[in-house]
């Protein structure tokens, strides 16, 4: 190798190296990365990472206050992915790529030195819901819904009356429930 091609290398090298580094870290700073995996279908693979993302609250509808029989027993613990909570936080809406985690826990004891309430079990199944407009355009507000057997490693596309109808009638804003979470209210712009 020639001497002048050895100093172009050298000078040319931490450059590139510097430009992709640049890269990388512009696109995760300004909340560009986009979560969850699909299948040909658009069917959302079963998200395995969302305990690292951003938790925006835990709702919980126990049997004793819904006559023995409340649809889902459990707390409600629910995360969004961090590259839309940044962008919740820069515009205080949820961008088309946005994934919604809901994850079932029991409740285990009613009983703690704290006092007499309610106390996470063990976890049970999840259900998601993603906002796509290029997956899904036909959907309204592009929202898909998803939820998962135990066994099932992505989801299958539920009813739109099973999911969505309830959530484009009684959510606070765009098919969420931000009336239920103090996090994303004190985060929006
Ligand atoms: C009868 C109304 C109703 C139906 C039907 C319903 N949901 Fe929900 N969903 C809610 C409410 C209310 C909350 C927030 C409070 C809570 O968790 O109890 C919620 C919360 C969620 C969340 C967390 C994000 C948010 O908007 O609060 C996800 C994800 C979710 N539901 C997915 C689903 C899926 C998937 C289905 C269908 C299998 C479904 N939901 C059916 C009422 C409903």
């Amino acid at each position: 190798m020639s001497k002048f091609k050895k100093a172009l290398l050298c000078s040319i090298a931490p450059m590139l190296v510097a430009g992709m580094l640049g890269v990388t870290t512009q696109a995760v700073a300004s909340g560009e990365r986009l979560y969850g995996r699909f299948t040909n279908d658009n069917e959302l693979y079963a998200p395995r990472d969302y305990r690292e993302w951003v938790f925006i609250g835990s709702n919980v509808t126990p049997n004793d206050m819904n006559d023995g029989a409340a649809a889902f027993p459990e707390f409600h613990n629910v995360y969004i992915d961090p590259g839309s909570y940044a962008h919740w936080k820069k515009t205080g809406e949820f961008r088309s790529g946005t994934v919604i985690v809901k994850e079932l826990a029991s409740i285990g004891t009613k009983e703690a030195p704290s006092g007499h309430g309610y106390f996470q079990g063990e976890f049970g199944g999840i259900a998601a819901m993603v906002k796509d407009a290029k997956r899904y355009p036909d959907k309204p507000g592009n929202w898909a819904y998803f939820g998962f057997s135990a066994d099932s490693r992505h989801g299958a596309i539920q009813e739109e009356s099973a999911c969505s109808a309830c959530h484009q009638q009684n959510a606070g804003q765009d098919q969420v429930f931000t009336q239920f979470y103090p996090v994303l209210r004190a985060a929006k712009p």
